[in-house]
């Protein structure tokens, strides 16, 4: 007779397999909110760049505004813009017009359209744009800062002009 003790049968245990799911249904529960947490912790660090809303700024009939015009407009957050006919565009009146921020990009003197020469001046230290609103000379071309521009839309139907601002008082330059 072998005194060898009988090998053990193994027995099922319910409660082992509870305990499994059970810990990992845990893991994945305390990794998904680790990386929420993490995720709010890099949009912390670096804020996503929210689209700015915009909406149409009536300014008047393309019958108002001759080649080579200039008028300055103040959108709803105060900033002026100076919108130009450059030229006349008979197939889409929209690109024939300029409009472009005053606010010299250098220290934030106001820029002046001279017609005789086609281009933006600014008094301050002599910052000349073109009519694109790039920077040609001075102390803005030598920091390559350009005008801001804004887009411009003609409804073709009616004639009338819009330049496109920003809708709400957010910071987006
Ligand atoms: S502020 Fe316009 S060139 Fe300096």
């Amino acid at each position: 007779m072998s005194d060898q003790i009988p090998h053990a049968c193994p027995i099922e245990q319910p409660h082992s397999r509870r305990g499994f799911l059970s810990t990992v249904l845990m893991v994945i529960g305390v990794a998904a909110g680790y990386g929420l947490g993490l995720l709010h912790f890099l949009e912390y660090l670096v804020p996503l760049r929210r689209k700015t809303p915009k909406r149409e700024m009536f300014v008047g009939t393309l019958a108002e505004f001759q080649v080579g015009a200039s008028v300055t407009l103040r959108d709803p957050r105060g900033e002026e813009i100076s919108l130009t006919r450059v030229h006349d565009d008979k197939t889409e009146p929209a690109n024939g017009f300029k409009a472009l921020s005053s606010t010299c990009p250098h220290l934030g003197c106001k820029v002046h359209w001279d017609a005789g020469k086609g281009e933006f001046l600014c008094p301050c230290h002599n910052g000349v744009f073109d009519k694109n609103g790039i920077a040609i000379s001075g102390p803005p071309a030598k920091e390559k800062k350009n005008l801001s521009t804004f887009e411009v839309r003609v409804n073709k139907d009616t004639g009338w002009v819009y330049v496109m601002v920003s809708a709400g008082d957010d910071n987006v330059a």
